[in-house]
């Protein structure tokens, strides 16, 4: 049986897997921390630059090996096979970032169903909800994660095409739907036009080193790279497709969700007063307070806010699961079911424990490396396996298959000039630029 996305599916699956929390409360975030509008023109520069030059080397590496990520490393290195499919293993980074990743999902779960009824009307009473939520409400965590991940792999259980392909049709317009209902009404609210400008009119002052490696995080990161799931959903991409209008209309897609989201959020806080800067409570803290400033209305918006960060969030978690589930199918011959219960075993231990390593009491016993295991594995995901998969990926492309290979794929989408400039940038430059961002997040 033939179960390959169609070409507006994988469009859609792929958008899908890079828009999420990432654009939706990452990236607002860090916008507001490094000054606005100078860091979004920054963060798009690296997002087509480097992020698309390793997307498309990951579309290459799964197009031309139609394997999941170990199979196609050894598949396609000519010699020294048995070293390379360890490339493939960074696929390991994206069962370890569902793990936590389902737990903040979990979070806004219960923030949707709170905001219906509780908007806390002052930032000392929105932190305390959430600082008692995450660091004592055991039950309620495990609940929502629980949920979260049960629709999560019941959804990739059903396959690639009726179950990815088809949760993401309907779900990314949903999303841009709300999204756009969401901003008409920020439009007639004041803070709008301060919004506008403080994420779209340029002020190249505020630009330092720091700012150009955290944009360039956030571009690798909002784009799901360096964890094998472009590589598995390319390996599924029907044949004709146009791989580079395709992977061009996604990245198009991921920035402009994350500038409307942004655009969104950011009307609220300029609206209200609040303070742009003020980092990761920005989505549970803050917003809370400034949506029971609208009366009746604001319990609607909170909600739909929520509700849409849900969607984003689910389209990327199941992508997530997709490439160990692959490899487990054809490498040890298991079933979809067998494979997803046995990756599902070790998310539910392991986002369990990172909940844990939040409460009060507990929490001593699940520090390592002076981090809780919460931040810790995210610092692993973010700042080792993610940054490892890039630089493989692009020595693997620019350095291992056969260049004719990589000329006669993309050839017929790009001219000889964009080929050669790509060609370039994966040999050189994006190793580089990562490795530069990796050793001074370790660093710092
Ligand atoms: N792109 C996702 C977001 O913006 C997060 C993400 C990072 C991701 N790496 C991934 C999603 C790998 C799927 C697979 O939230």
């Amino acid at each position: 049986m033939q179960d390959k996305f169609s070409k507006i599916g994988f469009i859609l699956a792929v958008a899908g897997s890079a828009v999420g929390l990432g654009n939706a409360w990452k990236f607002p975030y860090l916008v507001g921390q490094n000054g606005g509008s100078a860091f979004v023109l920054l963060y798009l520069f690296l997002t087509f630059f480097i992020g698309l030059t390793i997307f498309f080397g990951e579309v290459a590496i799964g197009k031309l090996s139609e394997s999941d990520p170990v199979n196609a490393f050894k598949k396609l290195a000519i010699t020294n096979k048995n070293g390379w499919k360890f490339a493939g293993f960074t696929m390991l980074g994206a069962i370890i970032l569902v793990s936590f990743y389902t737990v903040v999902i979990g979070w806004i779960f219960k923030y949707a169903f709170m905001v219906l009824t509780n908007l806390p009307a002052d930032i000392e009473t929105s932190a305390a909800i959430f600082t008692d939520f995450v660091s004592k409400d055991v039950s309620s965590q495990i609940l929502f994660f629980t949920i979260t991940n049960i629709i999560c792999f019941y959804i990739v259980s059903k396959g690639i095409k009726s179950g990815i392909e088809r949760v993401n049709v309907w779900l990314m317009p949903s999303l841009l739907v709300l999204v756009i209902a969401m901003l008409a009404y920020s439009v007639t609210m004041d803070g709008f036009i301060q919004s506008a400008k403080f994420l779209l009119v340029p002020d190249f002052t505020k630009i330092t080193f720091d700012s150009v490696l955290t944009a360039l995080g956030l571009a690798f990161f909002t784009l799901s790279l360096g964890v094998g799931v472009i590589i598995v959903y390319s390996a599924n991409l029907p044949n004709n497709t146009n791989l580079v209008s395709s992977s061009i209309i996604i990245v198009i897609i991921n920035v402009i969700m994350g500038i409307l989201i942004g655009l969104v959020i950011f009307t609220f806080v300029f609206e209200f007063g609040a303070e742009p800067s003020q980092g990761v409570g920005l989505v549970f803290i803050s917003l809370p307070t400034l949506f029971a400033k609208l009366g009746a209305f604001g319990h609607i918006f909170a909600f739909a806010l929520f509700t849409a960060l849900i969607f984003a969030g689910i389209t990327s978690a199941i992508s997530m699961l997709e490439p160990f589930t692959y490899y487990l199918i054809r490498e040890f011959g298991f079933t979809r079911k067998k494979a997803l219960v046995s990756i599902a075993a070790f998310v539910y231990i392991a986002g369990i424990l990172c909940i844990f390593s939040n409460i009060e009491g507990v929490k001593e016993n699940l520090v390592f490396f002076g981090k809780s295991l919460f931040d810790c594995l995210d610092y692993l995901v973010s700042n080792i396996i993610m940054p490892i998969g890039g630089i493989t990926v692009s020595v693997f492309v620019g350095f291992v298959i056969k260049k004719e290979a990589l000329r006669e794929l993309y050839g017929p989408y790009m001219s000889k000039f964009m080929f050669d400039l790509w060609y370039f940038m994966i040999r050189y430059i994006a190793p580089i630029a990562i490795a530069v961002i990796s050793v001074n997040a370790i660093l710092s």
